[in-house]
């Protein structure tokens, strides 16, 4: 209520009229692939092996990609921070190679805690206008969790919302933390939510909210999402409240399979997390981060310390990531194959690292999906 009092004339006439905001409205980005291939005949794809289990679960893609003859090349670069003009920045190498060949495979980035880093992944989603995280969750057979029929997409909302930064002590004891919610930001992932479903088959489009609650910025993002609606009259649009979601998904995930569900920022973590949770777990989820300038795949586990450099890492995630890529560049029919070939391997359960029940080494699943290619 204390927020709607002080609102002028002028702008709560704006927030019922949403196309009064459509002036500030970017042009809509599909964010297609558009790169090109050199004259190798391969498409250049920049690498960031990443920290801790980073550079054993890349080996392993590296090695898949080149048993299944894909025609990529891969350019490493490291995005380890370094001092610039007494600021922590991404090497100029890293954004350059990103910027020149537009997509980008990531392995997990660590993250110091408590010491005034600002994160590497925000860092990126900043720098290369990373608005869309993309993530799909399909049970996998031959990995038994309580779901058997869990193929959830979500889309959220990257690089506002809650995500802002932008929190500052009011009084001593009192902190005030913005969530920032922007026409053109919500615009902008709701219509890649939109053309993601119309590529995909999926026939709905569902935009998940508190706007019982955050009347105004859930509700601008909502009205956003109705706009574009209209645009895909091919496409259901319908919304639902993010508690109610997850109560509904965790009874029974089945009829989520027909839609992709689009969200701010914070709710899409969450929600994300706990779709991941439902099909075993981070080491089986990937992910991608769609942007104007470029796209970034990444698996959405952490650098794992703790097994860094003993040979256990579960590459899944990544490969699957960087399939999500491949799907990306029109490469499709290579990530079929090595889909099938790895999906083969889970299901028939033999060769299986240790965070999936078995006893094989990273490079022994590698080999055992090679096999199969
Ligand atoms: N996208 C990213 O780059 C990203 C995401 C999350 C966390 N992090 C960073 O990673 C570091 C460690 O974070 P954490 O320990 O909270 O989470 P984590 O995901 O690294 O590890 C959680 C648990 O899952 C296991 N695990 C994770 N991935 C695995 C895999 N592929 N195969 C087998 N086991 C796997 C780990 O061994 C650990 O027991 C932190 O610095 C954090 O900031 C980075």
């Amino acid at each position: 209520m204390l927020a709607s009092r002080s609102l002028s004339g002028a702008t709560k006439r704006a927030l019922k009229r949403p196309q009064a905001f459509r002036t500030y409205a970017a042009a809509a980005p599909t964010a297609a692939f558009a790169g090109q291939k050199g004259s190798n005949g391969k498409y250049t794809v920049t690498l960031v092996p990443g920290d801790g289990i980073g550079p054993e679960i890349s080996e392993s893609v590296k090695a898949i990609y080149s048993a299944a003859n894909v025609p990529i090349q891969w350019e490493e670069v490291s995005v380890t921070p370094i001092l610039k003009g007494g600021k922590t920045v991404i090497p100029d190498a890293a954004i350059q190679s990103v910027k020149k060949n537009t997509v980008a495979l990531k392995g997990p980035l660590a993250t110091p805690i408590g010491k005034g880093h600002v994160s590497l992944n925000l860092t990126l989603r900043r720098t290369f206008n990373l608005f869309a995280n993309v993530r799909p969750c399909v049970s996998i057979k031959g990995f038994k969790t309580p779901y058997d029929d869990v193929n959830t997409v979500l889309i959220r909302e990257n690089t506002e919302g809650e995500y802002s930064g932008i929190e500052h002590e009011i009084v001593d004891g009192v902190v005030q933390s913005i969530k920032l919610i922007t026409w053109d930001a919500s615009e902008r992932v709701a219509r890649y939510a939109f053309h993601y479903a119309q590529s995909q088959g999926r026939p709905r489009v569902t935009a998940v909210h508190k706007a019982n609650i955050m009347k105004m910025s859930d509700g601008m993002f909502l009205s956003a999402c109705r706009e574009v609606s209209k645009e895909f009259p091919d496409i259901k649009y319908d919304e639902d409240l993010l508690d109610r979601v997850c109560l509904q998904i965790t009874q029974n995930p089945a009829p989520y399979s027909d839609r992709v569900m689009v969200m701010p920022n914070l709710y899409g973590d969450i929600l994300s997390d706990m779709c991941a949770g439902l099909i075993g777990g981070l080491g089986l989820t990937p992910s991608g981060n769609i942007g104007r300038d470029a796209s970034i795949f990444e698996a959405v586990h952490g650098s794992a310390p703790d097994i860094a450099g003993k040979g256990l890492a579960n590459p899944t995630a990544l490969l699957l990531s960087s399939m999500m890529m491949l799907r990306h560049m029109n490469l499709g029919e290579y990530a079929n194959t090595i889909e099938k070939a790895t999906l083969a391997t889970i299901a028939e359960g033999k060769t299986i690292t240790g965070d999936l029940g078995g006893k094989s080494s990273t490079q022994e699943y590698t080999n055992a999906i090679i096999s199969r290619i």
